[in-house]
């Protein structure tokens, strides 16, 4: 038995934390893939085992992202997190994310919880108080922290990192490091201005932080995440203010700290123990113990954006604060990127969860397993369409729900859906019982080691050997010859069936239920005798015992056709099309001219009567151009972008007096007017009026 199994014994509870998501618009596959789906997995494999779990998460309602959505959109800072909040919960909701509290931090019950925690600190002297020049925007008459200011990272020369953290390096920043700051606000540089503020010196736990995670857990935290704390931890760890000059927040609880705020990283992830807290509350437990007893086992599910303030900054507050346990793991996810690009929120280039629903309902398993099967656990990963579907049509579609067909329609068939009796088991039926049984610590084991992909493979290798059993026994050949044994095989079948829909349950909720339904399993609950346990799988070799009855065959997935994904690409398409204009810089004006000098511009509509490629160049084209009073040749340079064919016989706007100049030996005696579109490609300008003959003139 592995380690993490023993440590699963002496453990009495598990407080599973995933990110609060900022309210600042709704979650899409990235937020899915790196935090709440691998969370809800562990989470649902725990409480499968009878394990007593508080799985808690709630909306992060301050902050500068906050804020700023609020300018942009027009309303209230309180209208947006109302806004987003609703579509978040519900979002987490449908696809079956099982937070045992949802909360959020505008609750009063988190604003205590974080001014009695400040408080606590404040009194125990944990910070230091100090009066500095800080970033100020004058026009703005606003202190410039966090995300109110942008500028050159100087660890790493991203040019937009925050003033709190470069998202490019990971590292975690004041306003001040910044290099060429600029204020978010008005673009405007930034001056100065003397403010106080409480700090947190983060460089007296550095000794402390270095024992606890580089050296206590160099073997068990990933290793994504122990190289960004070391490497923080090697560049020393300097003080950090916890307090803000804004007026969205959680006021300061102390005297002279009026119109100042708690820094929302500050209070953040205190609302994990908030919404502990109100879930306790609701459900008549007492909350402490899930924060406070040695026997609980914490462990935080965030991206890799997230790991310095959940290994360094929160960690220093619980042990400052001195009566909390400290996180056991911090299991982050690297970045999922969606078709090639970074997921943007501002850039609205991601899949969002409720459009996802929209063309896609009742398929939230299969985005989960599409997800999880290509989570980003080590490395950033790549979401596309063309991955989801094959994961749907080459895995769900035709390895398991093909196998639970399979058993299903054929138990109907031969049985009235009545499950047969085993007579002699041959090798084949007793390798394949055995390795059914080895699956649950497999999985398990891979889910412990928080190596979800890992896992989900490992269940779809169960459906696979489902298959290939029923392939080689092919009972429906030997029905004819040999019913007897075909009740064996079909015994067999199913047992791996029932296997399967428990095992399942934590990757695809949804389809687990639709699956016990089938085999009319577990309606009853975890304690019961006829209940299927994920170790009783290992245990019992008869899950569905002779004489069980099971349901009615239902298709558990159905094959996602090319044009449905064909549609999701069009909508990224059209995105990038918007983008791309809302981009486009246009040139500024140039300097004016006199109408005498325009007036001596001879502007004509003219037709493309010959066109060819000029020898040993690519861009350019030979054409020979009707201007009405004679025909000009004139070399353009648009053959990347036009063919001969495709020009000729085009009506044109062309400068006829422009001084011939000779281009590849040939004389060209004129200019075709173009303009670009935005993504690039050439375009004429044509007269629209077919009246407008060539040689009349264009002023
Ligand atoms: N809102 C943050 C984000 O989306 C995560 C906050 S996690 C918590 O990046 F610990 F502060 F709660
Ligand atoms: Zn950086």
């Amino acid at each position: 038995m592995t380690e993490q199994n023993n440590s699963l014994h002496s453990i009495k509870r598990y407080t599973l934390t995933a990110a609060l998501p900022y309210t600042n618009g709704p979650v899409h596959i990235g937020h899915l893939a790196g935090v709440y789906v691998p969370a809800d997995i562990y989470a649902r494999y725990l409480r499968l085992n009878g394990k007593d779990v508080a799985f808690i998460c709630g909306s992060d309602e301050h902050g500068v992202p906050i804020t700023i959505r609020a300018k942009k959109e027009g309303i209230s800072p309180q209208e947006i997190v109302d806004k987003y909040h609703a579509i978040i919960k519900k979002s987490f909701e449908d696809f079956g994310i099982s937070f045992d509290n949802y909360s959020r931090t505008s609750s009063a019950i988190h604003h205590e919880t974080a001014s009695e925690f400040f408080k606590k600190l404040y009194d125990d002297g944990k910070f230091i108080e100090e009066t500095s020049e800080q970033l100020y925007d004058t026009e703005a008459k606003q202190f410039l922290a966090d995300r109110f200011v942008t500028g050159t990272c100087p660890k790493c020369g991203n040019e937009n990192a925050y003033g709190d953290q470069c998202e490019k390096c990971g590292s975690s920043l004041n306003a001040t490091d910044l290099i060429n700051p600029k204020s978010a606000i008005t673009g405007n540089t930034p001056s100065k201005k003397a403010t106080k503020h409480w700090y947190l010196p983060l460089q007296d736990y550095e000794i402390w932080l270095r024992k606890w995670i580089v050296e206590g857990h160099k073997n068990d935290w990933k290793t994504n995440v122990l190289g960004q704390v070391k490497s923080w931890l090697d560049d020393g760890l300097r003080p950090r203010a916890v307090t803000r000059d804004l007026d969205w927040g959680i006021p300061v609880p102390v005297k002279g700290a009026e119109g100042k705020v708690l820094y929302v990283w500050f209070d953040a992830p205190i609302g994990y123990i908030s919404s502990t807290k109100e879930w306790a509350k609701r459900t008549g437990k007492d909350w402490e113990p899930y924060w406070k007893s040695n026997d609980t086992k914490l462990v935080h599910f965030i991206g890799k954006d997230n790991i310095v303030f959940h290994c360094i900054i929160f960690p220093a507050m619980l042990k400052a604060e001195g009566s909390y346990i400290l996180p056991d793991n911090v299991p982050a996810n690297e970045f999922l990127n969606l078709e090639g690009e970074k997921i943007s929120t501002s850039k609205n280039w991601a899949v969002w969860l409720h459009e996802y629903l929209e063309d896609f309902p009742n398929k939230q398993d299969v985005l989960r397993y599409a997800l999880t099967a290509n989570a980003p656990e080590t490395k950033d990963n790549d979401f596309t369409w063309k991955d989801f579907q094959a994961r749907n049509n080459n895995e769900l579609v035709a390895i398991f729900g093909n196998f639970i067909n399979r058993v299903a329609v054929l138990t109907q068939k031969y049985y009235q859906g009545v499950v047969p009796q085993a007579h002699t088991f041959t090798d084949a039926d007793e390798n394949a019982l055995e390795q059914l049984q080895q699956f649950p610590a497999v999985i398990g084991n891979a889910i412990e080691r928080y190596r979800f992909r890992e896992a989900s493979q490992e269940l779809m290798n169960l459906a696979r050997l489902g298959n290939k059993y029923l392939a080689d026994a092919e009972p429906w050949i030997l029905i004819k010859t040999d019913a007897k044994r075909v009740e064996t095989i079909m015994f067999v079948a199913l047992q791996i069936a029932a296997g399967l829909a428990v095992l399942v349950a934590p990757f695809l909720p949804f389809t687990s239920v639709k699956l016990k339904k089938l085999l009319n399993i577990n309606p009853a609950k975890l304690g019961d005798s006829e209940f299927i346990t994920w170790n009783g799988i290992a245990e019992n070799q008869e899950l569905l015992k002779t004489g069980h009855q099971i349901g009615v065959p239902e298709l558990l997935f159905d094959k996602i056709e090319d044009e449905a994904v064909q549609k999701q690409l069009d909508k990224l398409d059209a995105t990038k099309k918007v983008n791309k204009s809302e981009n486009q810089v246009l040139e500024p004006q140039k300097a004016t001219v006199s109408f005498d000098d325009f007036a001596k511009l001879d502007l004509r509509v003219g037709t493309i009567l010959e066109a060819e490629k000029v020898a040993k160049t690519k861009k350019l084209l030979k054409l020979k151009v009707d201007v009405g009073l004679e025909i000009h040749t004139i070399i353009s340079g648009i053959a990347e972008n036009f063919t001969p064919e495709e020009v000729i016989g085009k009506r044109v706007s062309v400068l006829i007096n422009l001084a011939p100049r000779a281009i590849k030996g040939i004389e060209s005696q004129g200019m075709i007017l173009m303009t670009e579109t935005p993504n690039g490609t050439l375009a004429f300008i044509e007269p629209e009026n077919n009246a407008v003959e060539n040689g009349m003139k264009i002023s």
